[in-house]
């Protein structure tokens, strides 16, 4: 049993043979069996993708799923504080998957649960089941994930899909990566310190749109802008149109951990460099398999 707190929280290795299992189970030949399970989906924050593959991998490995995807319908809206919340929940299930809008919150639950919290993403800091389907993705379409030139284009200050994929990646050794976004959304700092491969901030995707191999794109994370006029000025301030995608290799890669709202324009979901579809097709295999990892042996 095992927390899923940080992409860091895995070796190198173990992303690997999480990998292979999903390739097995989409070939059938591993089911993940989680017979006898409940597993609790905990979202303080709305999902569509993450609260719904978590909770159709669950039901198709045999488990059974009981949560909320609100805090307005629990009685955090009483006044419960997250800790008191999270006791409860594990009185009810067997693992927890915990989405909030505050950083740090999965690694608080998983301080205060004896049984496993999965990070369903907490505020802008990690995603990590997010950054597991991108880059499983990334190797099926490449075949490998070692030694490729990614772009990341947008909101790269509080997405924290970006920061799951900026920490995956310093298992991997890209040959270079671009981080494309308006001066306002900058990476952080406190992850830029991090990364231990090559790494150039540029504003326009345009400069370096024919060498990526893998061109990630992020939608403006609204609700994490502390002042609504600061989200005015910047609401605009990229998109990726038909004419740059035309300029990229055939064989390289849009990947979006979605939703998308209007940074992707909506032609380029036909052309072959669109694989954000792909990616999210992935979601339920793999979270399958890592919900049996983490609850093997129990
Ligand atoms: N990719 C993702 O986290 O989507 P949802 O917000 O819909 O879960």
């Amino acid at each position: 049993m095992k927390d899923v707190i940080s992409v860091l929280d895995f070796s190198k290795d173990e992303i690997l043979q999480l990998f292979e299992l999903t390739d097995k189970f989409l070939s059938g030949g591993f089911r993940p069996s989680l017979e006898g399970k409940i597993v609790a989906t905990a979202f303080f924050e709305p999902s569509t993708r993450t609260a719904l593959s978590f909770t159709s991998a669950a039901l198709s490995a045999g488990a059974k799923v009981l949560g909320f995807s609100s805090d307005e319908a629990t009685s955090v809206s009483k006044g419960e504080n997250l800790a008191d919340t999270i006791r409860m929940l594990e009185n009810y299930a067997d693992c927890i998957v915990m989405r909030h809008k505050l950083d740090g919150s999965a690694k608080f639950a998983a301080e205060v649960a004896k049984k496993p919290v999965i990070n369903a993403g907490d505020g802008k800091r990690e995603h990590p089941t997010q950054a597991l389907i991108d880059m499983y993705t990334v190797r099926k379409l490449f075949g490998t994930l070692e030694g490729l030139t990614f772009g990341f284009l947008g909101d790269l200050r509080y997405a924290r899909t970006v920061n799951s994929m900026l920490r995956i990646l310093t298992l991997f050794k890209p040959k270079i990566v671009y981080l494309i976004s308006p001066p306002q959304l900058r990476a952080r700092a406190e992850i830029l310190e991090e990364l231990n491969y090559p790494v150039k901030e540029l504003t326009d995707v345009k400069d370096v749109v024919g060498e990526l191999d893998v061109l990630y794109v992020t939608r403006i994370q609204r609700e994490r802008f502390l002042d609504e006029d600061e989200y005015e000025k910047v609401k605009e301030s990229y998109r990726l149109d038909y004419r740059t995608v035309e300029r990229m290799r055939k064989e390289s890669a849009i990947l979006h951990p979605l939703p998308r709202v209007s940074e992707i324009d909506r032609r380029i979901d036909s052309m072959p460099q669109a694989k954000y579809f792909l990616e999210a097709s992935y979601a339920v295999p793999l979270r399958s398999v890592l919900l049996h990892e983490v609850m093997a042996g129990d």
